[in-house]
């Protein structure tokens, strides 16, 4: 049999399994993100999402599979490794430095310096009024990369961490409960960034329990059950309320309809 060919997505996830301990939370999954798609992952609380995730972000190896990224075989030992490849996560408990401002924010870790390695501050700053007012899209007058992260909304700080990916060119974007606990008017915010990755060309997984945020910006559905794949769906043969009704009778039967 012919190999498969993997370099038309972005990335591969093939028979990913992985334990805790004797709990095998990840039976044998098999995952993919297309080149500028973005893919709403879903499924009840345990199903294996943040960890199927977490495997390529780099927090958790495997205990079986393959990934490849960009048609290459690779593995995903670090964080570090993971952002190099291109891949970035938002979370709601986002990995903000609360008390800095925005600039030295978007600049943790990775900042700019001059060859004698001093950090060059101005550029910095440059930089981030460029993401504050193009990727990000922030029109409040209130914010400026002086402003100090403790005070920005849910919504801007979760517009930070995008705006923040999209600077550093990831080519994934990840995004687990980005809404989580945003008030409407910033979740409409996040989901606005989630567009505006597909606008730009970006691909992105979007993890949530709410499917009427998930249904109008992915392009396509994958169902999480207890591990395993349960169904997929291409946002165009399926509505929204196919889609939630199929979950909540998997929900309730642990059967697929
Ligand atoms: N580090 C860990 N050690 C042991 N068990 C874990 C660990 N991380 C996750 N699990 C278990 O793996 C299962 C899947 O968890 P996971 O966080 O991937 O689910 P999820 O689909 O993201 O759920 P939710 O929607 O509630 O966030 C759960 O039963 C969880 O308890
Ligand atoms: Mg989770």
């Amino acid at each position: 049999m012919a190999e498969k060919d993997y370099s038309r997505k972005l990335v591969s996830m093939v028979e990913i399994q992985k334990s805790f301990g004797k709990v095998e939370v990840l039976k044998s999954v098999n995952f993919e993100v297309g080149h500028n798609e973005i893919v709403g992952l879903v499924g009840d609380n345990g199903a294996g999402k943040s960890t199927l995730i977490k495997i390529l972000t780099g927090v958790h190896q495997p205990n079986g599979g393959e990934i490849y990224f960009k048609g290459e075989k690779i593995t995903i030992h670090s964080v570090e490794r993971s952002r190099e490849l291109g891949i970035e996560t938002v979370y709601q408990e986002q990995a903000l430095s609360e008390q800095q401002t925005m600039w030295r924010n978007i600049f943790m870790g990775r900042e700019i310096t001059d060859k004698l390695g001093f950090l060059k501050i101005k550029q910095q700053r440059r930089e981030t009024e460029k993401i504050l007012r193009e990727q990000m899209g922030f029109t409040s007058k209130a914010i400026n990369t002086e402003s100090i992260v403790k005070y920005l909304s849910g919504g801007e700080k979760q517009g930070i961490a995008i705006g923040r990916s999209l600077y550093f060119d990831a080519d994934l974007i990840i995004l687990d409960e980005p809404t989580m606990g945003l008030s409407l008017a910033e979740t409409k915010k996040a989901l606005d960034f989630i567009r505006n990755v597909k606008d730009i060309g970006k691909s992105a997984i979007f993890i949530s329990h709410n499917i009427y945020y998930v249904y109008p910006v992915a392009d396509r559905f994958v169902i999480l059950d207890r591990g395993n794949v349960a169904g997929r769906f291409l946002k165009s043969k399926i509505t929204q309320d196919e889609l939630f009704e199929k979950m909540v009778h998997l929900a309730k039967t642990g059967k697929m309809r």
